[in-house]
């Protein structure tokens, strides 16, 4: 992957309006790369927390995410081999740990097999529209509104799952985060993360992916407002890599399109 540590300037995409951006979206960085980095993480966070009633239309592939019934197709084809992978594994009555779970597209399958389900995120809103969308199952779900880059495990779980949050992580912090990881997966545990690959079509129509170069891409929200994140485009062969760098072994493989997806054992 040819990402960068600590940012760089954001790429702003052709715009047709640029009124459209924050005011300061083109001022330089001029803070020190760590503090430049913090507040990267923070827009991230707001972004998110903004964009939890829009965030399924993503998934679904609606609206500005409408890429013709071809790569739709494509798209749902490939969820469901990721989705395979996850019925795979052995999560029937076990202690299951998910992380940044957003909406609750992946806690709801979990719930449906594990004993619990802590389920973490930063954002108050998309832990409203989890439990929302799990109704009766989110008595099974403990939710935990937690920093991610700040949060350290206190036990360990029979099973880690996290989706389409590895590449919103600083390329610096990753080895870090899969450590985290680590340490609260028991010996033998079952893991499974998804993630997008570099592919132009998975992203909204109004969003351009950043360069190879770059770790950061603006977002627009369907209000038109732009938004900075973190977006790194990671190898599968370098991640599994990583992974079991950090002492979990993880392997990882593409499904033909959109996504890369680690399991273990
Ligand atoms: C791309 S979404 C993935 C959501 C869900 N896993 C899914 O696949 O639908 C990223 C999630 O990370 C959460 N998030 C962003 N920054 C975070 C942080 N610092 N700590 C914890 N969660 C964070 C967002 O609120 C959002 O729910």
């Amino acid at each position: 992957m040819g990402s960068t540590a600590g940012g760089g300037e954001p790429r702003s995409p052709d715009r047709e309006s640029p009124d459209r951006e924050s005011p300061d979206r083109d001022a330089p960085d001029r803070d020190a790369p760590e503090v430049a980095e913090e507040r990267l993480l923070a827009e991230q966070l707001s972004y998110y927390r903004a964009r939890a009633p829009e965030y399924d239309a993503w998934f679904r592939r609606e609206g500005r995410h409408d890429r013709g019934p071809e790569a739709t197709a494509a798209w749902f084809r490939e969820v469901e081999q990721v989705r395979q992978a996850l019925d795979a594994l052995p999560l029937d009555g076990a202690e299951v740990l998910e992380l940044a779970a957003g909406t609750g597209l992946w806690t709801e399958p979990l719930a449906r097999r594990a004993a619990h389900v802590t389920a973490i995120d930063a954002a108050p809103e998309m832990i409203a529209r989890n439990r929302e969308r799990l109704g009766r199952l989110a008595a099974r779900v403990i939710y935990r509104e937690e920093d991610l880059f700040a949060w350290q495990p206190e036990r360990t779980w029979d099973a880690v799952v996290f989706a389409f949050w590895i590449s919103h992580v600083p390329a610096a912090r990753l080895d870090g985060f899969l450590r985290t990881v680590a340490r609260a997966l028991r010996r033998g545990g079952a893991l499974l993360f998804v993630d997008a690959l570099r592919e132009p079509s998975a992203t909204a129509r109004d969003d351009a992916l950043p360069p190879a170069e770059q770790q950061v891409m603006l977002r627009h929200l369907d209000d038109g407002s732009a938004h900075r994140i973190v977006k790194n485009y990671w190898e599968p062969e370098e991640l599994e890599r990583r992974c079991r760098a950090a002492g979990l072994p993880v392997t990882v493989r593409r499904t033909p399109t959109y996504f890369l997806y680690g399991t273990a054992p």
